[in-house]
């Protein structure tokens, strides 16, 4: 069977959607991928339209069939990978949504948030679900839809809507689409809800209650690794079954091999998620962490995770790009740091959606500071990119208090460990090595892991150990009483951010 079969993973991220086809040894074969729109209605409102996304899914399936010259008949399962929290309600008759998908970095639900904290305050659901009210999570973002879409609460009363995560959006429609696929997600999505019980792995009737969502527009949760459905008939990969399912911070967990407690990892995407194995044991942060679910392999045990989430990292780049144009495509800004030694005195504080780990302020807002007339585009390019390693940091040292042991080296993955100036600086201001994979594709990698798993393409985890293999390392080389100045700096500038929005 390995022979002759590949496994195929389609990554629904942020800013594109990819599908990517793998060999038994977890290597590369084909990759189709498309980039969708980023939709900013208003200051601090990002969507994504739901048609789109599905629309390119298709698209790069075909894609990357069509560039490794193979057919559903090749493919022996199918794993779905997704940007997580990101929601969106559709009517099931007739599949079409009620609204845009409102992203993970959307901050519309302040308020909503601010009323469900009442007088407990946002650790309001923390005990169950393992995080702070933020608007961050997806619970939030229904409840937004359910209050401002003209007709939705009724419609949703009456059971014709349906909400999900990329995740259940992509298998939905794969599975069945219009006429109706099945509606499922997996335990690490559904631990981004704000209303999973972590222990039960069940939706908490009592919180979707205060919230005022129909548990009947809930999908069922599942484990991570598991025969959901299969492609429709007349669909691309007709017939192969879709057999894992993890949210793409989780899924690079797992390509990366962290199986054993207090392994983690450092994924550089448009932000930066920070993940470390807490084995079967649910660990509660006091340092500002999120508790959730790390997989769970069909019947056994869940296995949950202490992750810190960081909003801008890579989408900063985009934002230099895009937005100010200081830059024409992303890799520039690494040729533009190196036209200077330093900062120059400039820290650049990219809290857009608020600040996320470990502070959990939604009130704050971005922030240039340290400027004088010696600071030039270099600087402030230098200043973009140690921002990613400065916030890297400061979740580093939560979790290392959370969990009472240091972590020595940091297993990283995601577009921007393509940069150079930006590892070594990490390595540096972390003081311990850093170290990248061969495959760097690691969500991917990990969604198709658990899809070949089910099916028992893969036998298990050990296979997984066994693919891994070092590519880079990254040894720190800056001076401890340097690292601490840089450090004071950064959280005296993250100070100037907070208290800005009313
Ligand atoms: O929690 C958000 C995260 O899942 C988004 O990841 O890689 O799509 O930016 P990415």
């Amino acid at each position: 069977m390995a022979d002759t079969q590949y496994v195929m993973a389609i990554d629904q991220g942020t800013t594109s959607s990819r599908a990517i086809i793998f060999d038994h040894a977890g290597t590369i074969v084909a990759t189709g991928q498309k980039e969708h729109e980023q939709i900013f209605p208003k200051a601090g409102w990002v969507e994504h339209d739901p048609q789109e996304v599905w629309t390119n899914v298709r698209e790069v399936v075909a894609q990357a069939l069509a560039r490794a010259s193979l057919t559903a008949k090749d493919i022996a399962a199918i794993g779905i990978t997704n940007q997580r929290e990101t929601a969106v309600v559709w009517d099931k008759n007739t599949g079409e949504p009620v609204y845009n998908a409102i992203v993970w970095q959307d901050t519309r639900t302040q308020k909503i948030c601010d009323r469900l904290a009442g007088d407990v305050g946002a650790d309001r659901y923390k005990d169950v679900v393992g995080l702070p009210l933020a608007t961050y999570f997806a619970g939030p973002k229904v409840v937004w839809v359910l209050e401002n879409v003209e007709g939705a609460r009724e419609r949703a009363e009456a059971g014709d809507l349906l909400m999900g995560t990329m995740d259940t959006w992509v298998v939905w429609n794969m599975t069945g689409g219009p006429q109706g696929g099945v509606h499922v997600t997996d335990v690490t999505n559904a631990s981004r809800t704000l209303l999973m019980d972590l222990k039960t792995l069940q939706w908490d009737a009592s919180i979707a209650a205060d919230m005022g969502i129909p548990t009947s527009m809930l999908p069922e949760i599942k484990s991570s690794s598991e025969v959901y459905g299969v492609d429709r008939e007349g669909g691309l990969v007709a017939g192969v079954p879709i057999a894992g399912i993890l949210g793409d911070q989780q899924a690079a967990t797992f390509g990366q091999a962290c199986f054993e407690v207090g392994m983690a990892k450092n994924t550089y995407g448009t932000g930066n998620f920070m993940l470390m194995n807490t084995g079967t044991e649910i660990v509660p942060s006091k340092n500002g962490l999120l508790t959730t679910v790390c997989y769970k392999i069909g019947d056994q045990a869940a296995v949950y995770a202490l992750e810190g989430s960081i909003a801008v990292t890579g989408s900063l780049v985009q934002w230099l790009r895009d937005n100010l144009k200081v830059i024409s495509s992303a890799p520039e800004i690494e040729s533009l740091a190196a036209t200077v030694d330093d900062n120059g005195g400039a820290y650049f504080v990219p809290a857009f959606s608020g600040l996320f780990a470990p502070y959990w302020r939604g009130d704050a807002r971005g922030a240039l500071v340290g400027l004088t007339r010696y600071v030039n585009i270099g600087h402030i390019a230098r200043a973009a990119l140690e921002a990613t390693a400065f916030q890297t940091a400061e979740v580093l040292e939560a979790m290392n208090a959370d969990s009472g042991v240091d972590l020595t080296e940091l297993k990283v993955d995601g577009g921007m460990t393509a940069n150079d100036t930006l590892m070594q600086f990490q390595a540096d201001i972390l003081g311990v090595d850093v170290v990248k994979p061969v495959v760097a594709e690691t969500t991917a990698l990990g969604a198709a892991y658990a899809a070949g798993i089910a099916v028992g393409y893969w036998s298990g985890e050990q296979d997984v150990i066994d693919n891994w293999a070092e590519d880079k390392r990254w040894t720190p080389e800056m001076e401890q009483s340097e690292r601490d100045r840089l450090l004071r700096n950064w959280k005296k500038a993250v100070t100037k951010t907070l208290d800005w929005v009313d």
